[in-house]
């Protein structure tokens, strides 16, 4: 029988007092989704820097349960876009998730599979709601803090990252002159003309 259980946030870091699993994705797992790839081999070359991790509590994957976690995005750009995660739909679209920001600053970009998109801001207390079928990205736009999200979402949700992969999403965040902005991304193709 399953018994309710609880974790704490520790402050000021904003990491979970406990967890089952740990996954760090690195500059290396991340080839060709940041514009400036001649900005990406130089850094590579130089180190392969953690972009982000993942703390998440193992739960069954099906529905009716609820799988959640923290995720902690690192500061830093590549080039002039900042480091953000992979950004995923999900496997099955018409699930949703909510995330609740911890810590830091960044944005949620989001898009549909038609090319709809939003960009929605995190900075520490505000939650975000991610309707079903909209990709979701999260980017840390401070420059020293990590950007820390708790966020939960239905168990049979699954991920499916290929999509994103192959076109990235339709705006990037970059910095220009120390201010954000959000620019059109010349790899994504309207989901119509794609081959
Ligand atoms: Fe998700």
């Amino acid at each position: 029988m399953d018994l309710p259980s609880t974790f704490d946030v520790i402050f000021p870091q904003a990491l979970p007092s406990t967890y089952d699993n740990h996954t760090v994705r690195k500059l290396s797992s991340m080839k060709g989704q940041f514009a400036d790839q001649q900005a990406y081999a130089r850094l590579l070359d130089k180190e392969d820097v953690v972009l982000y991790e993942v703390y998440e509590f193992k739960r069954p994957q099906e529905a009716g349960e609820l799988l959640y976690g923290i995720s902690v995005v690192h500061p830093g750009k590549v080039g002039d876009e900042y480091y953000m995660t992979k950004g995923h739909f999900h496997a099955v679209r018409e699930t949703a998730e909510v995330y609740y920001c911890l810590k830091g600053q960044g944005v949620m970009v989001m898009e549909t599979p038609e090319g709809d998109w939003a960009v929605e801001e995190l900075r520490p207390g505000k939650v975000l709601y991610v309707p079903p079928c909209w990709a979701h990205r999260s980017v840390n736009t401070g420059s020293q803090e990590d950007l820390v999200t708790f966020f939960v979402y239905p168990g049979h949700a699954g991920h499916d990252y290929g999509t994103i992969e192959q076109y990235g999403f339709r705006k990037l965040v970059i910095e220009v002159n120390g201010q954000l902005q959000i620019v059109d991304n010349p790899r994504w193709q309207a989901p119509g003309e794609r081959p």
